[in-house]
Formats: C-alpha cells, sequence, structure tokens
C-alpha cells in the first residue's frame, strides 16, 4: 500500500480507451498534458501542423504554452479565437472558424484541435467535420464539464433559433487530452457545474461510484495536492464510464442516452433562463436530475430515501437542486418547460424520451410518462 506522499507523488497521466475499431482513440488524463501536447500528438498527426480552435479566455491562458509545445515538436500551428461563452455555437462562428481555416489552406491532413470547453469543442468539432468533408480533431478539454463529457464521444454541433445542439455530426476524435492543472483556473462555480456531470454518472449506473462521491466529492471539490488525485480520480472514472458506452451504441440509438440523464428537464431550464449565465448547462443538469429521480419517485419507480441521498450530497458541496421561479419571461410555469422539451431532438414518434430511475445507478431509457405525472412533478418543484 502507498503512503499517501508516495501516492501523491507518483506520476499521475492515466489512460482510457475508447474502443471503436479503426476509429478508436485515447484519452490522456492528468497533470501536465498540455507541455506535453507535442509529444502526445505527434503520433496521430499526418502533417506536422495543426489548426487550433479556442476561445478568448483559454487563448489568454493556455494558447501560449500549448503553441510553445507543439513548435518544440517541430509542429507548426495556426489558429482561431472566438468570444468565450455559448452565443459563439452559432452558425456565424461556424462560418468564421471554417473560414479561417481555408485562409489558412487546411487540407484534409490538418489537424484541428479544439482548445477549450464544450463550447469550443463543439464548434471546432463540427468544424471539423465539414471541413473539406470531414479532417481529424483533437479534443483538449480545458473545463472540468468538458473532460468528464462532452470531449468524449463525438458530439459536434451549434444551436440554432430552434434550440441547442440541433444542428451537428457525430465526429469522433483522434486523441482527447484532459490536462488536470487547468481545472485550478476555474472558478468554483464552473467546477461544480462539471461536477454535476461526474455525479450524473454514479446516478445512471454505478451506485458504488455515487457512494464514492459522498464519500469523496466534497475533498475532490477543495483545491490543493489531495483533492487534485480525488478529482482526477472523478474524471478517469467518468471518461470510463463514458467510453463503455459509446463504444456499445456511439450513434445514441439505445444506451447512450442513458447519459441524457437530467438533460430533457435541464436543457428546458436552460432555454428558459437563457444562454446568459444565469444557469450554467452543469448547473441545469444537476436539477434536471433532481427532477428525473423526483418523477420516477411520483411514478412508484424510485425510493425516497434515494432522492433524500441525492438533495442531500447536492446541496452539501453546494450544487442547486431547485429550478430558478422566475427567468427573463416571469415566473415559470410546468407548461413553458415542457414547451421547450418537446423541441429536443429526443422526440421519438412525437413522444418524449425520459431518463428515469430505479434507484441510485438505475437509470432506464422510457416514453410511458403521464403528461400528468410530468406536469406534476414540475409544478411541485417549481412551488417547492
Ligand atoms: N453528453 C451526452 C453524450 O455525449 O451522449
Amino acid at each position: 500500500m502507498n503512503t499517501e506522499a508516495e501516492t501523491l507523488a507518483r506520476p499521475n497521466a492515466a489512460r482510457v480507451s475508447v474502443a471503436l475499431g479503426a476509429r478508436a482513440y485515447d484519452i490522456h488524463v492528468g497533470r501536465g498534458l498540455l507541455a506535453r501536447a507535442g509529444e502526445l500528438c505527434a503520433p496521430v498527426l499526418k502533417q506536422r501542423r495543426v489548426f487550433i480552435v479556442t476561445d478568448s479566455t483559454v487563448a489568454k491562458l493556455y494558447l501560449g504554452p500549448f503553441i510553445a509545445s507543439l513548435s518544440a515538436a517541430g509542429i507548426r500551428a495556426d489558429h482561431v479565437t472566438v468570444p468565450a461563452g455559448e452565443a459563439s455555437k452559432d452558425f456565424a462562428h461556424l462560418e468564421q472558424v471554417l473560414d479561417a481555416m481555408l485562409k489558412a489552406k487546411c487540407e484534409r491532413g490538418t489537424m484541428i484541435v479544439a482548445l477549450g470547453g464544450g463550447v469550443v469543442g463543439d464548434l471546432a468539432g463540427f468544424a471539423a467535420a465539414v471541413l473539406l468533408r470531414g479532417v481529424n480533431f483533437i479534443q483538449v478539454p480545458t473545463t472540468l464539464l468538458s473532460q468528464v463529457d462532452s470531449s468524449v464521444g463525438g458530439k459536434t454541433g451549434i444551436n440554432t433559433k430552434a434550440g441547442k445542439n440541433l444542428v451537428g455530426a457525430f465526429h469522433q476524435p483522434r486523441l482527447v487530452l484532459a490536462d488536470t492543472d487547468v481545472l485550478a483556473s476555474l472558478s468554483r462555480r464552473e467546477l461544480l457545474a462539471g461536477y454535476a456531470e461526474v455525479a450524473k454518472y454514479g446516478l445512471l449506473g454505478d451506485a458504488a461510484f455515487w457512494k464514492w462521491l459522498e464519500d469523496n466529492g466534497s475533498a475532490a471539490l477543495a483545491g490543493g495536492d489531495k483533492a487534485h488525485m480525488l478529482l482526477r480520480q472523478c474524471i478517469v472514472t467518468s471518461c470510463e464510464a463514458k467510453a463503455r458506452i459509446v463504444a456499445t451504441d456511439e450513434k445514441e440509438s439505445g444506451e447512450r442516452a442513458l447519459l441524457n440523464l437530467g438533460h430533457t428537464f435541464g436543457h428546458a431550464l436552460e432555454a428558459e433562463m437563457g444562454y446568459g449565465g444565469a444557469l450554467l448547462h452543469g448547473e441545469a443538469v444537476a436539477i434536471g436530475m433532481i427532477l428525473a429521480f423526483e418523477m420516477s419517485l411520483r411514478l412508484g419507480l424510485s425510493p425516497a430515501a434515494d432522492i433524500t441521498r441525492i438533495r442531500s450530497h447536492f446541496t452539501s458541496v453546494g450544487l442547486p437542486v431547485s429550478p430558478p421561479k422566475r427567468g427573463p419571461r416571469g415566473p415559470i410555469t410546468p407548461a413553458m418547460l415542457v414547451a421547450h422539451m418537446t423541441q429536443d431532438k429526443k422526440m421519438k414518434d412525437g413522444a418524449l424520451t425520459f431518463v428515469l430511475a430505479r434507484g441510485i445507478g438505475k437509470a432506464f431509457l422510457t416514453t410511458d410518462v403521464p403528461a400528468s405525472a410530468l406536469e406534476a412533478t414540475l409544478q411541485a418543484a417549481l412551488d417547492g
């Protein structure tokens, strides 16, 4: 058994593989990976050049060192920077990014690199999917949320007037570099929003991991070296879970939809609140998971004790457990949220698909939810 000092000193890069045959790829998780970017990216490059898409916040912090690491390995890098924030995930910025790639004379063999959080990953990945009918890309996620969810699995896309992520493509990256050192620059609120997606993996299919999070989650979020090790464990376990699901159901014809636990409710709340930062995606997902378990309880599927545990753990780390009562349009009603839900791309033959649970770690998909149960769950949460 290692002493704690030995554990903390151990070189801590882990590798998780996504088994997709000829399109298989590795996710590296650990410290100092940005500084090793050249060495880690080189084996998957067809040309010794890349084109980086990043945002204004990440560019200030990491673009220089990242390019320096590539350059030390003899890799040339061009780049484009979009404004930080969800508003960049639109047609106008997709056009800007594609124009910049074409102006830089990117070829089919040029690797695109997404250096940033979920917005940059989705935008750059979609640009890579359509540039010259498809070029390879690497994800270098710089938020906890993108390290545990959006950078893995190949979902890319943009938002349109009709809703989030309704235009996009499945396009798998060739490599994911999740440098855990960058998490130190996140605000507590952003870190927590990512933690909601970590918790999702426990709630949807791994009760033992959920118990581990109850025991270690607060310490993982506390900052410092020991927290860093725990957070890395959160990321590795999350990526392993996601890699396993993506490998069995890449295009979401079945099991992958379990990863949407809390998202049908969450997306509706985000749409109602606007995307200006009043409610972060991870916060909306946390509330959405509470609502999914509340609805499961109401339908007699999940025990009351489990929702109590979830509420208690979320509250103890500082995640929200109830929906906002008012949005930019005034008081929020169940009908307003249901209207957003019916725009969701997960509609099947006109029916909403929900991820419900028979308890912690036992999520399942159903289209069989009476409208009255949905409305009652939303009303109770909005009244609470
Ligand atoms: N974020 C859900 C998925 O990748 O399927």
